[in-house]
């Protein structure tokens, strides 16, 4: 019989390597590879015989009618909308992020929502003991909520438990890092034990309909195994973001089996716990009173749903022969780069002496292309210190030839534009209208050079 072979899993990616290695070659984190001893492969799998003693499974049309499961609120309109339209009932979705960014408050803030709706929700902390959780449900004001609460890390004591009564409609385990699957050694944390007990947890909460919620932190020096390595194995991953500084909270999903992914919850952290923000432009829109110089207002689509960002740019001019700084907060410093390039080069408007400062701010991260043109108004507003005129947003992606080209979604940016007090709009030509709101479109860089050179 073969010997059964080490083999060296990564606890950032989850990727396999036949030895160890210092650096993970698929995605660079270091020290992040952990011994796993594979099972023996077993002479009927290696044979591919048909001696093994499988039993036939039944083979099914695909076009048979699916009575899709009804979905569950959680009560948290952002995290359904996250979501897709709430929980699906039998489905894993793990919600990762870095500790203390409110993964267990939104979770317990769900939970006593839907326990208050009447389902039944069990709340397992393999971080804090009842009387911590029961101590933060009762800041939260969901004291009286009828969560049912443990604190344990045996997975198999776990589900015995839940297997006794009928099954909860949702089971949250808090965090899957905790949990302990003793049909494995090791310690809890490793690649094999988050895998194991994971799975464990999402064949039970399958076959018993209940909805699973997995949360995982992200560690960045790879000690204990991240949510990367559950990715493939539950139907829904949602990341909790945000600056720990800033109140804002970005619920953002990366895949979801039932629903699309680009949809974006917001929330706000309080004293009270995490606030739904309905309309998020009023969290990231800096208080406008008077234009300033280097300051310019992008409607960004944050999944199906537009936010309005402020740009901020600094220009400072350096003596010559000095190296000039660049330093971007919240956008891509490759894509500034090529923005100055593109200004000097198609219209004449050299960075060369100058530091460039670029914020987002409010802490949040653009990655929207259409941001480019409202990127170059802050640039060139910032560099010729004429404020862009007050009430205007920007909105357009810019080509290496200086031409503006078209973005998607430009009547949803320009209506929440307007709903928030903008009056005009500078945008790619061939962009439809809106009533009440005056659309000026801007061919090429050179063109809002001109525009804002002249206001
Ligand atoms: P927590 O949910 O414990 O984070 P995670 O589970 O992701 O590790 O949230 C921790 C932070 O949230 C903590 O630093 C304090 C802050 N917080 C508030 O500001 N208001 C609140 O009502 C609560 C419960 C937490
Ligand atoms: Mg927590």
């Amino acid at each position: 019989m073969a010997r059964p072979q080490a083999r060296y899993v990564c606890t950032a990616c989850g990727s396999v390597q036949p030895r160890w290695m210092g650096q993970c070659p698929d995605c660079g984190a270091w020290n992040s590879l952990q011994r796993e001893d594979a099972a023996a492969a077993t002479p009927f799998a290696r044979r591919h015989g048909l001696q093994g003693g499988g039993r036939p499974i039944e083979l099914q049309p695909l076009d048979t009618e699916v009575a899709l499961p009804e979905r569950l609120a959680s009560g948290l309109a952002e995290l359904d909308r996250a979501l897709g339209g709430g929980l699906v009932p039998g489905s894993a979705i793990l919600i990762g992020g870095d500790p203390g960014i409110g993964k267990s408050t939104l979770l317990l803030q769900a939970a006593g929502r839907i326990a208050q709706a009447g389902r039944r929700v069990a709340y397992v902390s393999g971080e804090e003991a009842p009387a911590q959780v029961r101590l933060r449900a009762r800041r939260l004001g969901l004291g009286q909520a009828p969560v049912e609460l443990a604190s344990a890390t045996s997975v198999r004591d776990i589900l015995t438990t839940l297997s006794a009564g009928p099954a909860p409609a949702v089971l949250i385990i808090d965090s899957i890092q905790t949990m302990h699957s003793d049909q494995l050694e090791g310690a809890p944390g490793t690649v094999s034990q988050v895998r194991a007990s994971a799975f464990e947890l999402i064949s039970w909460a399958k076959a018993r309909e209940t909805a699973l919620v997995l949360v995982g932190h992200v560690t960045k020096d790879g000690q204990i195994a991240g949510p990367r390595v559950l990715e493939h194995m539950v139907d829904a991953v949602l990341y909790f973001e945000g600056e720990r500084t800033h109140q804002y909270r970005l619920l953002r999903s990366v895949k979801n089996r039932f629903g699309a992914t680009d949809e974006v919850g917001v929330f706000a952290m309080q004293a009270d716990g995490l606030v739904e923000v309905a309309n998020p432009s009023s969290l990231f829109l800096t208080d406008r009173s008077g234009a300033l110089p280097g300051a310019a207002v992008f409607p960004a689509m944050e999944g199906t749903r537009p936010v309005l960002v402020e740009l901020q740019a600094l220009t400072v001019p350096v003596p010559s022969g000095a190296t000039p700084r660049r330093a971007v907060v919240g956008w891509d410093s490759a894509r500034l780069a090529m923005l100055l390039a593109v200004l000097e080069a198609r219209a004449g408007l050299a960075f060369g002496g100058h530091e460039v400062y670029l914020n987002v701010a409010g802490g949040i991260r653009v990655t929207d292309p259409a941001a480019d043109l409202a990127v170059a108004g802050a640039l060139v507003s910032a560099r010729l210190d004429v404020p862009v005129p007050a009430g205007t947003i920007l909105f357009g992606e810019i080509a290496l030839s200086g031409e503006v080209r078209p973005s998607a979604h430009a009547v949803l940016r320009l209506r929440e534009a307007l709903k928030l007090g903008f009056v005009r709009a500078l945008v790619p030509p061939g962009t439809g209208g809106l009533g009440g709101m005056e659309t000026v479109a801007v061919q090429r860089v050179a063109t809002l050079v001109d525009r804002l050179g002249r206001a």
